[in-house]
């Protein structure tokens, strides 16, 4: 654990806040790799169509809010091992009821969903837009963003409220709902002015998929900018990091040795049970057919299974100035110091001895320090994609991150050269043996 950073790559940190500004929503996620890796020469494959047709080169499937993408070097042979990064697009936040005109004492609201562990608080008195995916009569769907201060959760004054510094209470039904107007609730207003601002005819939308986020700017932050600052970090940075990965690998002058995956899923924050999400057959399917389109049968794609390695990267906690008694003394990531390797012994993060070889292994080899973490005794651990991952797939799988602070936060915080660091050592490990 040697090596140090005192050199920030700019260009990859910038273009993250870049990818994370223009990414309010998981489609947004979604459409934000999907530019990145055809600008790259991926091309993008449908599920209903054929791939059998030119099986070589960088490929990528969209569904919903997940997208799966590859690379295949050239003369590969069938049962080539994947190496994959696992990642997931959605974050945390306040989504739109079905019917979200609503009211009350004179105030025009909107009804909202939590949507996954929302700390609260964290959404109160910033200024909102609202994004996501308008679906059609045509039954094409839309991309829509309202990137501007629109809505706003406002937090009770204090002389209303005295006791607030002792513990904040919220009730997410009652007291999340944001404001947008004064007078009478208006049927359809929203809906009216998400569809102005898609350019689509209001009578032409039947559904939507529509959320909140901070118009905040992400930005960097810190007396030597050594932080930034964003909504969704976690885990965009990781979703970032991937496509950078797998870029590279594809524009390497020695073709990766493996094919390198990048699955992005939807639904991680609520358990990761959907079409999109990483209990569903997705992946496994993706990859079956990514073998069969080269000629490959049921031995192929059990052999590369077989030899695959999976790295689950997920947001992860840096040691917190002010409550450092509730990480475990002897691990202590900081941001900054390079990617976390994540290790819990009741499976909450799959990282065996091996993996965290692995992984350690390609931090070796780029030249990037890593940081060991693992919960403190008597706090609870979170969990990530990683051991559905191991589970469904039988891969060998090791968790892994950027430690950050403030995670799930409307506004997140994480060191501003680890998005770099982590990105070298995912192209390390996807193209590596
Ligand atoms: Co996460």
């Amino acid at each position: 654990m040697s090596p140090t950073h005192d050199t920030l790559d700019r260009g990859h940190t910038d273009d993250l806040l870049a990818f994370v500004r223009a990414s309010p929503s998981p489609y947004h996620v979604v459409a934000s790799a999907a530019q990145r890796l055809e600008k790259a020469g991926f091309a993008e494959l449908r599920e209903r169509d054929d791939w059998t047709a030119g099986a070589e080169g960088g490929r990528y499937v969209v569904r919903a809010g997940a997208l799966l993408a590859w690379y295949v070097p050239p003369g590969a042979p069938a049962h080539t091992p994947f190496r994959i990064v696992g990642a997931h697009t959605d974050s945390p936040n306040l989504r739109v009821k079905p019917t979200p005109d609503t009211g009350s004492a004179g105030w025009r609201q909107i009804a909202v969903e939590v949507y996954g562990g929302v700390p609260l608080n964290t959404w109160l008195d910033r200024d909102l837009g609202v994004s996501g995916r308008l679906a059609l009569r045509d039954g094409s769907s839309r991309l829509v963003c309202v990137d501007e201060p629109l809505l706003r959760v406002p937090q009770l004054a204090i002389h209303l409220d005295r006791t607030v510094n002792e513990g904040l209470a919220l009730d997410r039904q009652r007291h999340m709902a944001p404001l947008w107007g004064l007078g009478d609730p208006r049927p359809g207003a929203l809906l009216g002015r998400v569809a102005e601002a898609a350019g689509a005819d209001v009578s032409e939308i039947l559904g939507w998929d529509l959320m909140l986020h901070d118009v905040q700017p992400p930005g960097y932050l810190g007396a030597d900018e050594e932080f930034v600052v964003a909504s969704r970090l976690d885990n965009q940075i990781s979703v970032h990091a991937g496509v950078a990965a797998l870029v590279a690998a594809a524009g390497a002058a020695r073709p990766p040795a493996r094919i390198p995956v990048l699955a992005a899923f939807d639904h991680e924050e609520v358990g990761s049970g959907s079409e999109s999400g990483a209990q569903g057959p997705l992946l496994e399917r993706v990859l079956g057919r990514s073998v069969t389109a080269r000629g490959g049968g049921a031995e192929d794609f059990d052999r590369a299974l077989a030899g695959a390695l999976c790295v689950s990267s997920d947001m992860s906690h840096a040691v917190h100035p002010n409550y450092a008694e509730r990480h475990d003394p002897g691990h202590h990531p900081l941001p900054n110091g390079g990617p976390v390797i994540k290790v819990n012994a009741n499976q909450r993060y799959a990282t065996d001895g091996a993996g965290f070889a692995a992984f350690a292994g390609a931090c070796e080899r780029a030249g990037v320090s890593w940081q060991p973490f693992v919960s403190h005794n008597a706090m609870p651990c979170g969990t990530s994609i990683g051991p559905i991952t191991a589970a469904r797939l039988g891969v060998a799988t090791v968790d892994v991150g950027v430690a950050g602070l403030s995670m799930h936060s409307a506004r997140e915080l994480c060191g501003a050269r680890d998005p770099g660091l982590l990105a070298r050592v995912l192209t390390e490990f996807v193209t590596s043996q």
